[in-house]
């Protein structure tokens, strides 16, 4: 009497609320870690709110499974493994148990098929077409992104950079001429195929002005690190005035004459060896990249006049460095750039690599 001894049966039960507890602090832990843990950008689209919130709901159902999975496989590991003399024992014979194989078969199918259905609510939520979409037409190729809007007199304006008017939906219509690529804006938490033949498509309603990078995810080839662009979200006032002067520009006038307020300053020429992701595939050392999936423009430069650097940029085929393949360099620039953002990287390559 006063002994401490427990039956067999008493002590699984023990074993078992040590389980529980241990489950129970595991996985209250691991959903306060994953609701705790940044794992996402800005959110820059409202679609982004959706995605995020799904993505909590993911964590908040799936830790405490995990956690339950690994607390009983450690468990069984410690408390069954065999000890010194036991190396012929055999465990009892088990010949099933209806109601735990009820018990686990169905409350996985009602978690599956509740996760599905919210999941499914939630993308037919974010893929919903709105009324009054802005459409911009997206043409990947290697290695870049250019981006086609429809001007005040109906012709396409071309871009190397995404502008999109805060909290005007838009609908992407997405296309490749060449490989497989992918659109993908992280910020707007959405991303699609750009296939060549075939047109898919993105919506999403830009949220939060801001600059935030738009990525190739697909291994596209020799050039698919660098086929990175940017998304600018502005103010609609804001996007509509670019909008002016990119289609005036395409008219070949550069800026209509009322948007050259302060002068009409010449574009700020390193911005636009950034922006247009140049720095991406050369190195330059005033700008400070290292690419090198294409001639490194220091030497490859050095001596050679404006005439030389405008046709390597705008018919990158015309001539091609001894050691690197032709159509690795879109032969576009002529087309996204506006002729002064041209010139102005024309002088600036001049001068630097002089
Ligand atoms: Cu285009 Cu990767």
């Amino acid at each position: 009497m006063g002994s401490e001894e427990l039956t067999p049966s008493e002590e699984s039960r023990s074993h078992f609320k040590q389980l529980i507890a241990i489950g129970l602090v595991a996985s209250v832990l691991g959903v306060a870690l994953g609701l705790l843990i940044d794992w996402f950008p800005t959110q820059g689209s409202e679609q982004a709110e959706t995605v995020d919130t799904l993505w909590d709901v993911l964590i908040i159902a799936s830790v405490p499974v995990f956690v339950l999975v690994i607390t009983v496989v450690l468990y069984c590991v410690w408390r069954y493994r065999m000890k010194p003399g036991e190396e012929l024992k055999d465990g009892p014979p088990i010949h099933g148990n209806t109601r735990l194989e009820i018990v686990w078969t169905a409350i996985p199918a009602i978690l599956l098929v509740a996760l599905c259905s919210y999941s499914y609510v939630a993308l037919t939520d974010i893929e919903e077409a709105k009324a009054d979409s802005l459409e911009v037409r997206v043409v990947g190729q290697q290695f870049t992104w250019t981006f086609y809007y429809k001007g005040a007199d109906g012709k396409e304006v071309g871009s190397a950079q995404l502008y999109v008017p805060r909290g005007r939906p838009v609908y992407f219509t997405i296309q490749s001429k060449d490989v497989i690529h992918d659109f993908w804006v992280p910020a707007f938490r959405m991303k699609i195929d750009a296939v060549p033949g075939i047109d898919t498509h993105l919506r999403i309603t830009p949220k939060t002005p801001g600059e935030y990078p738009v990525i190739c995810a697909e291994l596209c080839g020799l050039g698919h690190a660098a086929m990175r662009q940017t998304a600018h979200v502005v103010e609609q006032d804001e996007f509509d005035r670019w909008l002016r002067e990119r289609s005036a520009a395409a008219e070949g006038g550069g800026a209509a004459p009322e948007e050259q307020g302060g002068g009409g300053a010449a574009p700020d020429a390193k911005a636009v060896f950034e922006d247009a992701g140049c720095g991406g595939c050369h190195t330059l050392a005033d700008a400070g990249t290292t690419g090198g999936t294409g001639p490194d423009l220091d030497k490859g430069l050095k001596g050679k006049d404006e005439a030389f650097i405008r046709e390597s940029i705008v018919d990158p085929s015309a001539e091609i460095t001894p050691g690197y393949s032709d159509g690795i360099m879109p032969p576009n620039f002529g087309d996204t750039l506006q002729p002064a953002e041209l010139d102005a990287l024309v002088k600036y390559l001049a001068k630097v690599t002089k």
